[in-house]
């Protein structure tokens, strides 16, 4: 039995639509053993109806499509998934599916994929490298598919860095948040993004951490999905007064992620208060980055 550990993610942090991501301290565990014969998926009694159990689920068409990949056929395959994202929500759940899938089928069969291969091959399941590099590398990552492969840069991330997460009880599936952006975009909308999207890359690397809350502003994505979200506007307010750095929809959302550099306990404790005076609820967390 071979056991995999894959992390959460959030993708695009404000104005990297589609090429930043994150990694955080959130996992998915993913066993699978070759069997005699069949697909076993083993899941938590909790897990039921949630979870496909049969040829549909996400793990296993992943790792079919690497054994595809490399002309192996499994004689049987038991699968167990211990899920802690959760699903629909913008924490990269299909992305750590993907990823983990892949991992865990190139283990069983003694690696005959390389990192950059199984990179490349989660990239184009995903349609894009946000969510499910930092899911295989862990850290702050920047990405772009360029012919035939995925360049990359993982940063780490200074220390002080946590992340508040604010997930609300209602599902928003990816589809149907990228349906609603227009295939076109001015000019302006994109200088404003590719100025803010490097901003924020720089002064990451380099500590400069007063220039997040302008540097994570976006025209790409979020004023187009903001209305999916109850109470955008008052969130992100109140996100400011309590002096965040930065605070963006997580990949397609509804979740909502806040950069944070100290109080965080305060921070969390605020917003558990002010978001439970609306209807929808929402659990708050405080979470680091998989460094
Ligand atoms: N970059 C993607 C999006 C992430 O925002 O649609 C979700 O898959």
């Amino acid at each position: 039995m071979i056991r995999v550990k894959v992390p959460a993610t959030s993708a695009n942090m404000g104005a990297g639509f589609d090429c930043l991501g994150i990694a955080l301290d959130l996992y998915n565990i993913i066993e699978a053993e070759e069997i005699e014969s069949g697909l076993k998926i083993t899941i938590p009694e909790s897990d039921r109806g949630y979870i496909e159990t049969d040829e549909r689920n996400l793990v296993f068409i992943s790792m079919k499509r690497l054994f595809d990949e490399v002309g192996y056929r499994p004689k049987g395959l038991h699968i167990n998934l211990i899920n802690n994202i959760p699903i629909t929500r913008g924490l990269g759940s299909s992305a750590a599916c993907i990823a983990g899938g892949l991992v865990a089928a190139n283990e069983l069969i003694g690696c005959p994929l390389n990192k950059n291969d199984i990179i490349y091959l989660a990239a184009k399941m995903d349609g894009h490298p946000d969510n499910v590099l930092p899911a295989l590398i862990g850290g702050m990552t920047v990405a772009c598919i360029v012919e035939g492969e995925v360049k990359y840069v993982r940063i780490d991330l200074p220390d002080c860095i946590k992340l508040l997460v604010m997930v609300p009880d209602f599902q928003l599936p990816t589809s149907k948040a990228r349906a609603i952006l227009p295939q076109n975009v001015p000019l302006q909308d994109a200088v404003f993004n590719i100025s803010r999207a490097a901003l924020l890359t720089a002064s990451l690397i380099t500590g400069r951490l007063d220039n997040l809350p302008a540097a994570v502003d976006d025209r790409l994505h979020q004023p187009y999905r903001k209305g999916l979200i109850p109470h955008w506007n008052e969130i992100m307010s109140k996100m400011a007064e309590l002096g965040t750095k930065g605070t963006f929809l997580s990949g397609a959302g509804p979740t909502l992620i806040a950069i944070m550099d100290k109080d965080y306990d305060k921070i969390r404790t605020e917003m558990d208060k002010f978001l439970a005076a609306f209807e929808q609820h929402w659990d708050v967390y405080v979470m680091d980055v998989c460094r």
